[in-house]
């Protein structure tokens, strides 16, 4: 098999391509002067696996052409380690598209493989064959080394099921989204005094939410509080505003490349396409 890198996830491709002992294919990538890409792969054959996230539109723009310029190859697996537009997964006003429906329509390929995507239904909308790899167990053993005896919080009810799927103590906040970069959260009474704390989300986007919440959980004279997550996202001063919110740390995988990518997604992805 080879790997096939897409600019978005060259780190985690080569991380892959290294457990599985298989060849980086050369790829170029170009961004013309009216903003229209262009991608070439040199010697597809065989097998390949595609890996390419979804942090930008363009980034789906360099999918897409990926896979078709893999069209001679006896067999392409894709692997969307962040697949972008899954919280679109419905319409929530008339005259809506459902945007992740339109994406996952356009990804075509022997398998495909994502990862703890945002919204389960969106597996639905996929024509071809697709696979959601588990990322958590992954942030869970970090956080078993990192921290002592820590008290995960989920600061909404979507992300109930990541720390439920851990074996720490826990509890889930409730959130109201004012605005895409403003939300509320109730109240909670939680013993948090002298806890370490580790916020538990599947997307970090603005950072309005951990800032939220954090807020809530330091009158409570907690110990320390951690923020992790699977997609960091990370957009515009995202990251200066969970550290001025008293954040000791941020955790995320590296799904979405960046210098907080301190888990990789590379044992989930090898194990789920060998
Ligand atoms: C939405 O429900 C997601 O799980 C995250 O909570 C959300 O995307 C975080 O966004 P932000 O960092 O902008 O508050």
């Amino acid at each position: 098999m080879k790997i096939v890198s897409g600019p978005a996830s060259q780190n985690l491709a080569a991380r892959v391509a290294k457990e599985m002992n298989c060849e980086l294919v050369p790829c170029e990538f170009k961004c013309f002067p009216d903003g229209e890409v262009y991608t070439r792969v040199e010697g597809v054959e065989g097998e390949v696996t595609i890996i390419q996230s979804m942090g930008s539109d363009t980034d789906i723009v360099y999918l897409l052409q990926l896979i078709d310029a893999c069209e001679d190859a006896d067999r392409i697996n894709v692997v969307i380690p962040y697949f972008r537009y899954a919280r679109q997964d419905k319409r929530f006003k008339r005259g809506e598209p459902i945007s992740a429906k339109t994406i996952a329509r356009m990804i075509a390929g022997d398998r495909i493989y994502v990862i703890n995507l945002h919204s389960r239904k969106v597996l639905d909308y996929f024509n071809a064959k697709v696979v959601e790899l588990d990322a958590v167990p992954l942030l869970g053993r970090y956080i078993s080394e990192k921290i002592d005896d820590p008290l995960l919080i989920a600061p909404d009810e979507g992300a109930a099921h990541l720390v439920e799927e851990l074996e720490f103590d826990y509890e889930i906040l409730s959130k109201t989204r004012i605005s895409s970069e403003e939300v509320s959260i109730e109240r909670k009474e939680i013993d948090v005094k002298g806890r370490n704390v580790v916020m538990v989300d599947d997307i970090v986007s603005t950072g309005g939410t951990m800032e939220k919440a954090a807020q809530m959980l330091r009158e409570g004279g907690v110990k320390s509080i951690y923020v992790a997550c699977i997609h960091g996202l990370f957009v515009g001063n995202a990251i200066l505003r969970l550290f001025r919110a008293g954040i000791e740390e941020i955790f995320a995988t590296d799904t979405i490349e960046s210098s907080l990518s301190v888990v990789s997604v590379a044992p989930i992805i090898t194990r789920g396409v060998k």
